[in-house]
């Protein structure tokens, strides 16, 4: 089962469909994509209504059929979704509530990163105005001003000057923009560089603390795009196309990240005794001193997900067993070899106002010609056909020997899909696309 209606719950639903050991795959509620996918089938719950998610997966599973759920967003994890299916007896991907609190709240994760020497930007949690006007003063440029709650992307502000930081700490603490999310807020230290994530499966529980099977097994690194327009120019988005791997990215920052960010993260995770057996996401900026964790996400990225799964040459399903059997440790994880470029195209007016219920043409003899996988995300299937329904409507992935093949294969595979106000970058993957030149490293 997976829980989730995004680009990325489609390719999670798609890879575990690959598998010999899968019968069927249930997405709760999942998109127009998952509707004609594979062996999947949707099940209109919504991923935000827990208790429902519940009763589907107590009557869809049998005892002892190797059934388990896997979870997408990290607002039912926040919520305790992965408590109260395994309570119920259902294996879960996807952490406990206390640990996705590392995504919950940006306060709890950089006391947890202080805490064991985690590599990332210096900071200050305020919980007054008075206080977080103060840190704003103190600092020397660019400074980072962060929501502590959850607010859907909305609640990170890279101010470029001082009165923009000030003008964010009055919107969230005074005028209460972000609600809840925004009575308490992290200043952060503004770190310049490119970003990369590193997606891993995780599996950290006391026992395996115990035994000395506690892992976080890494996946290839990949790059989102964050910015609307090329050359990362424009408004931020919910991410408007990944690659993976990350083209040029030399092997001692990996080393690095491992020794300075993924063991200390280990040692966290297993000091402080969480369940957590699921996916981990490290957002990391690449500074002249060495990587720095700038985020934990709780769950798979997206549309990084869409870049990275194409790329396994493990079977997914029995990954997923491993991390919530205890056997990741031991998890023999391979990779093909080359690139995945996954643009996603947007409706007109995205990231502001746009319209939905244009319908989606698709060449399918096109796309496959092209090597091209189509996740879809803000989609919904009506009477036979496919209609957008939100801002983010599809990636399309495809591979290639190098990062420039595998984005002439993922073009030439968009080309094959239509619908009315379609945009999308034109330079998923190339140099230079994820860091803009005219906004001072991204700076807004
Ligand atoms: P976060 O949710 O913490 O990852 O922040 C969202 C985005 O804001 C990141 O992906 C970065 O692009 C940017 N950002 C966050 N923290 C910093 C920082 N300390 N310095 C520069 N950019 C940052
Ligand atoms: N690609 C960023 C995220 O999934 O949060």
């Amino acid at each position: 089962m997976v829980i989730g209606s995004g680009g990325r719950e489609h390719a999670v639903a798609w890879a575990l469909a690959k598998s010999p050991g899968i019968d069927e795959v249930l997405c709760v509620p999942g998109n127009g994509g998952t509707a004609a996918e594979k062996k999947c089938r949707n099940i209109p719950v919504a991923a935000g209504n827990l208790p429902e998610i519940v009763e589907a997966a107590k009557r869809e599973f049998a005892d002892g059929d190797g059934s388990f759920a896997v979870i997408g967003p990290e607002n039912p994890l926040a919520d305790g979704i992965a408590d109260l299916l395994n309570a119920a007896g259902i294996p879960v991907v996807g952490p406990m509530k206390a640990a996705a609190n590392l995504e919950a709240s940006k306060d709890a994760a950089k006391a947890f990163m202080k805490k064991y020497g985690v590599a990332c930007a210096a900071s200050e949690t305020c919980t007054d105005l008075e206080t977080a006007l103060a840190a704003v003063a103190k600092a020397d440029g660019a400074v980072v001003v962060k929501a502590d709650g959850l607010a859907a992307g909305k609640g990170v502000v890279v101010a470029a000057d001082k009165a923009t930081a000030e003008d964010a700490v009055r919107r969230f603490m005074q005028d209460g923009e972000l609600g809840d999310a925004g009575k308490t807020l992290v200043i952060e230290e503004y770190l310049a560089g490119e970003e990369i994530s590193v997606l891993a499966a995780v599996s950290v529980t006391p026992e395996s603390t115990a035994d000395g099977t506690a892992c976080i097994l890494p996946f290839m690194p990949a790059r989102d795009h964050k910015r609307l327009l090329d050359g990362a120019e424009g408004p931020n988005t919910g991410g408007m196309g990944a690659i993976s791997p990350v083209p040029d990215l030399k092997p001692e920052i990996m080393q690095q990240f491992q020794e300075r960010i993924l063991e200390p993260t280990l040692e966290g995770l297993k000091a402080e005794g969480f369940d957590y057996r699921g996916f981990l996401f490290f957002g990391l900026m690449l500074t002249d001193s060495g990587p720095k964790l700038l985020e934990y996400n709780v769950r798979l990225g997206d549309p990084e997900t869409q870049a990275v799964l194409p790329l396994l040459d493990s079977d997914f399903a029995e990954l997923c067993r491993a991390i919530t059997g205890g056997t990741l440790a031991s998890f023999p994880l391979k990779w093909k070899s080359g690139c995945v470029c996954a643009p996603v195209a947007v409706s007109a007016g995205y990231p502001g106002a746009y319209g939905t219920g244009k319908a989606i043409r698709v060449d399918g003899q096109k796309v496959r010609s092209a090597g091209g996988k189509i996740f879809f995300a803000g989609a919904v299937q009506k009477d036979g056909g496919l209609y957008t329904s939100g801002g983010r409507v599809l990636a399309c992935a495809a591979s290639g020997e190098t990062p420039q093949e595998a984005a002439q294969h993922a073009y030439a595979a968009m080309d094959g899909v239509h619908f009315d106000g379609m945009f999308f970058r034109k330079d998923i993957g190339a140099p230079g696309a994820a860091v803009s030149k005219t906004m001072k490293g991204g700076a807004q």
